[in-house]
């Protein structure tokens, strides 16, 4: 309880009202007026009808109570409900796909997804970083978009998602825990990639997406697809205009390219590798540093920690855990760990966006600024030639094994109802503060 209400401590209170607002009305949004009923623990997690029949069950620590509830309603435990929409064969390039999921399905997924996510995110201060970067890198490469691809091995392989490896296993167990959720209806792994990305904001101290129109829709790629060229992403070695043009090109301005990529470098770490070529060759006496952009002391000091063997620093030292504008006005002393991060400041074109972050009005901006942006990079490409929809609308029973058998660093799996209503009592609690 105690971390929890730690690592949740920068979400602005008005934000996680809205967040809440917005979480606990989604029960209301799906047909037959289901309902949330969120006053106890997890148990009370089950959204009825009018008639009092459970709907969907939003947590799995409740299998008695599930199962007294089936017997009186006649469901089967593990039934996933007849889609009733046909899946349009031509999707709109770019826009989310309303034929992926019936309406209440999509409803219940984004809120399971945004739990479970929460759940999974929190037991790792890696995992943030880790998993808007896991976002990042599905949705900016040239191909399909956000499609999920960069789980593949071909792509996940490339050198530039090799610190993404290790989330593989982990968004697989929140799609099928968040499926569980939802009567083992199946949510892709693209959304699933981009709600846990925006539970990584959320837990980095922005406000949640959902607010400004996150919403599922994204199909996957075609399986037998080897997955997108990973060589499209900005590379810490690319040419500052080459990198540029990289996000110009996916369809981000060059405001939202400046924004996106130093913003995003405000939460996690890079491996030395990235900025060595930038450092002193001599550790002891730091002396000419062959990079005039990078503060001389700050380079010293790097070169201190990338003395040890596989060193990783902070993008930003002053706040590394929190999405935030302290890393623009890093760049003004010139301290910025890569270079395609100091050249958004020593290049004339994108150094006023950078000026305008770093001062006082851009830095209460930036949290929605962010998040918008990281919104709309969720629809780049999507739902192109190479995707496709899904050959089951159900979790497959190997998928729902696979869920319950792999084991969770978290909390939340070894005693679910434990967690689930920390996470809860910590929203009432917020709202019994307020009211
Ligand atoms: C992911 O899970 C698979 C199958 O359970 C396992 O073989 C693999 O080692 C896991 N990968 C990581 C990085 O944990
Ligand atoms: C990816 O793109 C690069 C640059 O266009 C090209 O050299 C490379 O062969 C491509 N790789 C694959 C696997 O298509
Ligand atoms: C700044 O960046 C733009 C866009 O990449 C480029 O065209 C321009 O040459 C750069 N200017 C300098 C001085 O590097
Ligand atoms: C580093 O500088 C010190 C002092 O000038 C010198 O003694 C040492 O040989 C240098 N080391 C390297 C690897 O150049």
């Amino acid at each position: 309880m105690e971390s929890l209400r730690l690592r949740l401590h920068p979400l602005p209170l008005p934000l996680l009202i809205l967040l809440l607002a917005i979480l606990l009305g989604m029960g209301s949004i799906g047909e037959g007026e289901a309902r949330s009923v969120m006053t106890g623990g997890v148990e009370e997690l089950v959204e009825r009808d009018p008639r009092g029949m459970p709907l969907r069950l939003a947590g799995r620590g409740q299998a008695v109570e599930e199962e007294e509830e089936e017997a009186a309603a006649g469901l089967s435990q593990t039934a996933c409900p007849t889609k009733r929409l046909p899946y349009d064969p031509n999707p709109v390039r770019g826009q989310l796909d309303p034929t992926l999921y019936n309406p209440e399905d999509a409803m219940c997924l984004l809120r399971s997804l945004f739990i479970v996510s929460l759940d999974e995110l929190r037991a790792d201060p890696s995992f943030p970083p880790g998993f808007l970067r896991l976002a990042f890198h599905d949705c900016m490469t040239a191909g399909g978009g956000c499609d999920g691809s960069v789980l593949k091995p071909a792509e996940l392989n490339s050198p530039a998602n090799a610190r993404l490896r290790r989330l593989s296993n982990i968004t697989l167990r929140i799609q099928s825990r968040a499926a569980a959720m939802c009567l083992n209806v199946r949510p892709t792994l693209a959304d699933t990639i981009a709600v846990a990305g925006d539970v990584a904001n959320v837990l980095s101290g922005s406000p949640s997406g959902i607010s400004m129109g996150l919403r599922l829709g994204r199909r996957d790629a075609d399986p037998n697809l080897p997955g997108d060229n990973a060589t499209t992403l900005p590379s810490p070695f690319d040419p500052f205009p080459v990198a540029l043009e990289k996000m110009i090109r996916l369809g981000l301005t060059v405001e939202e390219a400046t924004l996106f990529t130093v913003g995003g470098h405000s939460i996690g770490t890079s491996g030395c590798g990235a900025f060595r070529r930038r450092l002193s060759a001599n550790i002891s006496t730091c002396s000419s540093p062959p990079d005039r952009d990078l503060q001389p002391a700050y380079a010293c000091q790097l070169s201190t920690i990338c003395a040890q063997p596989a060193a990783r620093a902070d993008f930003d030292p002053a706040t590394p855990l929190l999405l935030d504008t302290a890393i623009f006005r890093l760049l003004l002393e010139g301290k910025g760990l890569l270079t395609t991060d100091q050249d958004f400041f020593t290049n004339f074109t994108t150094r006023p966006f950078v000026l305008k972050y770093a001062s006082l009005e851009g830095s209460l901006s930036f949290p929605t600024d962010f998040v918008a942006v990281y919104v709309k990079h969720l629809r780049i490409g999507i739902n192109g030639p190479t995707s496709r929809p899904p050959a089951s609308y159900c979790l497959t029973t190997a998928e729902q094994a696979s869920s319950s058998s792999e084991s969770s660093s978290s909390s939340f799996s070894s005693s679910s109802s434990d967690a689930a209503s920390q996470i809860e009592s910590l929203l009432l609690s917020t709202l019994q503060a307020v009211f």
